[in-house]
């Protein structure tokens, strides 16, 4: 996710742009960049210094070719549209040259905003969606001053005409840039928390915020904004949240709030008293806490600009493989390995029941010692993009003819560089060795590409897609339902359940894999011993194991209107009947408005329901919560379990 600081007072802005930077390391980033003004030699002028990879670079850069100035803003980038080179770090630039945008989130509609603009003269010099606001910004003054013109001619006209005296007309003034980034950023849909620079309009920082979170720290006599606090908390604990829908204009006397229209909004700074390591957390105590939480926006950034509410149509601009393939393919082969594995075999219920296409799924790891028929289109789907034993399974498959797609939350990664066709899980970095964001994000962008190759290849008829891409818009706010309501839950049974020694977790059909989900984040975390099991495996063997020590957590959610998914959940609970027959304790993950399943278990979730193939993703969240509360209450090293890496980069 990416970075942004940016500073206006009496101090020289490098260093500290560049400290405050460094101090958003932990949100991940592949490029940076920064935009200075305010020299003493030269006060209006406006340069800008970028460069690929790590701040090291860019500070190399900055020695080489050194910039002065008292106001500027910077920027780490995690790449999404573009990948992460020189031209395509931040801060962009307009036409002129005089106009400088920094952005974290996801412009959804540039591809057509980039037309428009073309079409009115702008060139544009990278691969971003950021580019665009700087041009969008420069097309709103360029409007404001023709229109101003305009009326001062007729004015000038009309006032000679119609007065005996010769009246002085001063020229119009066109609109001040912060006019110009309300009138642009109305323009825009999609996500994002801006800063901007004018040359023309010096000792001004202007910032908007519409999703990303962005802040705003009053100092004395100094002002800085941030995409989070710890970019600035060793600068001043007085902070402004931006709300969304607002603008912030930062100058040396002070900060003027108002919202899109132009209507000042009166904001007080909050006082900040957490430690710099609780602000790279946002004040959770985990990671993991803070990922868990963000999986609205996960899931958000992912499905944006890629669904059409109007017509339900799914855009995959990056999948490059042709309509004939993707209508004549025999099968699709998933590799992927954990968490990611356990989202394939999600994905493999998506794109069987929408798109009608055979799907495999095997462990990365064990791919090489297949012997696979030619015809199939290859899958893999994972977090890092560097997983060696995915990379392994993509060689292979390449080796064999297969084109390979990636689902994957790192751009440029070994794994995307590979690939024929990539969807970006816009999830931000994930910093918990426990997957939790990346997961829900994998099984959203899974549900896009069934989605998607159901409508390539005649499947879903348009009505169905409306209703799936509605269904699918409304799953952040379930999401946010979900995190709000089961957390406290989770923590109580935590209390009840750390000391256990073994749990299961049942599921059927593409509720199994969110059970073997939520057994691998329970032994991962806790250490505690916990198995995955489809749920009519049971009676086959591992009701052996059942007895009043053992906690058994078990998905039966339901979709009343899909009469296969009410048939799976009436089979579901006679296994739960199964369970409790033999003292087992049953802990149920239901749908909301099930009270049938309260007279039967000990304790029952409720999550919000969905269509069923979008169930998982809400599923999932409790499985994660009732894991970090139980690995929390047993004193376990959360983020960092023991004997694991976060990238498994050996096969
Ligand atoms: O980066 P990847 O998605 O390829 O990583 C795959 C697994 O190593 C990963 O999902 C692992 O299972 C997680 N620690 C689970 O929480």
């Amino acid at each position: 996710m990416c970075g942004i600081v940016g500073y206006i007072g009496p101090k020289e802005v490098v260093p500290l742009i560049v400290e405050g930077l460094r101090r958003l390391e932990y949100r991940g980033y592949d490029s940076a960049g920064i935009a200075v003004a305010g020299s003493a030699q030269n006060p209006s002028l406006l340069e800008v210094r970028r460069a690929p990879g790590k701040l090291g670079n860019l500070e190399k850069v900055l020695l080489e070719r050194p910039l002065h100035g008292t106001y500027g803003i910077g920027h780490t980038r995690w790449a999404t549209h573009g990948r992460p080179t020189e031209e395509n770090a931040h801060p962009h630039r307009d036409s002129s040259g005089s106009l400088v945008v920094v952005h974290n989130g996801i412009v959804e509609n540039y591809l057509l905003l980039k037309q428009q603009l073309m079409a009115r003269g702008h060139r544009f010099a990278s691969e971003t969606d950021t580019e665009i606001i700087a041009h969008l910004i420069e097309d709103e003054l360029e409007i404001a001053r023709h229109n101003a013109a305009d009326t001062n001619g007729t004015d000038a006209t009309t006032t000679a005409a119609n007065t005996a005296e010769a009246i002085v007309v001063s020229p119009p003034s066109s609109i001040p840039l912060e006019e110009a980034v309300r009138r642009a950023v109305k323009r825009l849909s999609g996500a994002f928390a801006i800063g901007v620079l004018s040359a023309r309009e010096p000792d001004k920082l202007v910032a908007a915020r519409s999703g990303p979170p962005a802040v705003i720290g009053i100092g004395e006599g100094e002002y800085f904004l941030a995409s989070d606090v710890p970019g600035i908390l060793h600068h001043t604990r007085d902070i402004v949240f931006l709300n969304d829908g607002e603008v912030a204009v930062l100058t040396r006397s002070g900060v003027l709030f108002t919202d899109f229209e132009g209507a000042p909004h009166q904001r007080t700074p909050q006082r900040i008293t957490w430690d710099p390591i609780q602000a790279e957390k946002a004040g959770y105590k985990h990671f993991m806490l803070k990922e868990i939480n963000e999986q609205p926006r996960a899931v958000r950034d992912t499905t944006l600009g890629r669904v059409s509410l109007d017509s339900g149509r799914v855009y995959l601009p990056d999948l490059h493989i042709s309509q004939s393939f993707l209508q004549q393919a025999a099968t699709m082969t998933i590799a992927a390995c954990g968490t990611s594995w356990h989202a394939g075999l999600a994905g493999k219920f998506m794109i069987e029941r929408l798109a009608r296409l055979p799907v495999d799924v095997d462990y990365a790891s064990e791919y090489r010692y297949r012997d696979p028929i030619p015809g199939a289109l290859g899958l893999l789907i994972t977090q890092s993009g560097e997983t060696a034993d995915t990379i392994a399974a993509q060689l292979e498959m390449i080796s064999k003819g297969t084109p390979t797609l990636a689902i994957c939350n790192v751009v440029g990664s070994a794994i995307t560089r590979k690939a024929q066709g990539v969807i970006t899980t816009n999830a931000g970095p994930e910093i918990g060795v426990a997957s939790t964001k990346a997961f829900t994000a994998q099984l959203a962008a899974l549900f896009t590409l069934a989605l998607y190759l159901g409508q390539e290849r005649g499947f879903v008829t348009e009505t169905q897609s409306r209703h799936y891409v509605d269904e699918l818009a409304r799953i952040p706010q379930k999401l946010e339902d979900t995190l709000r309501s089961v957390d406290d839950q989770c923590a109580h049974l935590a209390k009840e359940f750390s000391t256990a020694r073994d749990f299961l977790f049942l599921g059927r059909g593409i509720h199994y894999p969110i059970a073997l989900e939520g057994a691998l984040k329970l032994k991962e975390i806790s250490y505690i011993h916990a198995e995955g099991y489809p749920a009519g495996e049971m009676k086959h063997g591992p009701n052996a194991l059942i007895d009043e020590t053992l906690p058994v957590a078990c998905i039966a959610t339901k979709d009343p209107a899909d009469p296969a998914s009410v048939l799976k959940y009436e089979k579901t609970l006679s296994n739960i009947q199964e369970v409790t027959a033999r003292s087992g304790r049953v802990i149920a993950i239901a749908t909301e408005g099930d009270t049938e399943i309260q007279q039967l278990v000990e304790h029952t979730i409720h999550i919000p329901a969905a269509p069923e193939l979008l169930l998982p993703m809400l599923e999932v969240v409790p499985l994660q919560l009732l894991a970090y509360h139980i690995a929390v209450k047993r004193g376990c090293d959360v983020d960092q379990p023991r004997n694991l890496a976060k990238s498994v980069t050996v096969e």
